[in-house]
């Protein structure tokens, strides 16, 4: 099923259960592929092109040194200017070869087949592609938005439960950012992820970024949770996975919220939160592992008067609210100190209670 989406939208999106060779490109094309994924691309009938690279990248390897290869390999081929690249994998695999599509010959076309949950409802669409640097996570990369993004929801099949619930915890912030709290109560209820839950975010996340496609305002509010989350997952040396950090952070958004004085969610829904999270409760890092982070955060700008040793810096906040759309607040990385001891003891509260 072809989704609806803005007009002059840059990508045509695609939802379906079994893989459809036909929306593969009409021109010459070739693929950059999880080589988990592998069998259950041929298992499903798709062409598999002589020059394919299969490869396996891990998230410590989402570095420019990567894609070196690739662009390499593609030029020895060689692959021509009006040749399309099909990726096929989760997030990393999507943004790095997003990334080498964007840098070979200065940017030729290419399709996405997200793999993943997380991939499907966020990572792929919107155009985002890129790299770490040393410094930080997605330092480097360019917009270079998909032609088409074709999400099967049969290859989900292939994904461990762990990163089943990773992508849950952003079909929950998508609810959450619109103050949908009936959604994201349906979506935090055990049970199987539907497809209806992932049209619904990929039509949501359409509209904005092609309203806002560099982030230059309304395309922020799609950070929630991640201010927190990604401290709490450098603090966790990556044994949070993105989603679960993004699902703390999102717990702690609501927190900060209330802290500053916007309407306070309900206390089923913060419980029915912290109940899904209680496992993590164990890589949760403690505040002053977190504060730097959060200096440091690449939507952290310095303020007046920092010094490395004094850091004044103010950071780009997402709150959001109960029955309305969430808002952005520039804050003091300090806010988030009584938040994260909230959510500390709520999660201590439903890891006792289990
Ligand atoms: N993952 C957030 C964005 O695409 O803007």
């Amino acid at each position: 099923m072809r989704l609806a989406t803005p007009p002059g939208f840059a990508t045509e999106v695609f939802l379906l259960e079994a893989p459809d060779p036909s929306l593969l490109p009409e021109g010459p094309w070739t693929l950059v592929g999880d080589q988990r994924l592998r069998e259950a691309w041929i298992e499903g009938g798709l062409p598999e092109p002589s020059d394919a690279l299969w490869i396996s990248v891990s998230e410590e390897e989402k570095k420019l040194r990567t894609v070196i290869p690739w662009l390499e390999h593609w030029a020895r081929i060689p692959l021509h200017r009006d040749a399309t690249v099909v990726a096929l994998g989760g997030g990393v695999l999507s943004d790095l070869a997003g990334l080498a599509a964007a840098l070979y010959l200065r940017g030729i076309a290419w399709q996405v087949w997200p793999t993943t949950l997380l991939g499907m409802v966020d990572a792929a669409l919107g155009g985002k592609t890129g790299a770490d640097l040393a410094a930080g996570k997605n330092l480097v990369g360019a917009f270079h938005a998909p032609k088409r993004l074709v999400a099967c929801t049969g290859f989900l099949r292939t994904l461990p439960e762990r990163h089943m619930e990773n992508g849950r915890w952003e079909l929950v912030k998508t609810a959450i950012l619109q103050g949908e709290l009936g959604w994201a109560t349906e979506i935090l209820q055990t049970g199987p992820v539907r497809t209806g839950w992932i049209e619904r975010a990929l039509a949501y996340k359409a509209g904005v970024v092609h309203r806002d496609p560099r982030e230059a305002g309304e395309r922020r509010l799609l950070n929630l949770g991640h201010t927190l989350g990604h401290a709490l997952e450098a603090a966790s040396g990556y044994q949070l996975l993105h989603g679960e950090a993004v699902g703390l952070g999102l717990l702690a958004s609501c927190l900060l919220g209330e802290e500053q004085g916007l309407k306070p969610f309900p206390a089923e829904l913060l419980d029915a939160l912290a109940r899904r999270l209680a496992p993590l409760a164990p890589l949760v890092a403690p505040w002053q592992a977190c504060l730097p982070l959060l200096h440091r955060d690449k939507k952290a700008r310095h303020a007046p008067g920092h010094t490395e040793d004094a850091p004044v810096t103010e950071i780009h906040c997402i709150l959001p609210r109960p029955g309305e759309s969430a808002i952005q607040r520039v804050l003091a990385p300090r806010v988030w100190e009584a938040p994260h001891a909230r959510l500390v003891d709520l999660l201590d509260r439903e890891a006792t209670r289990a």
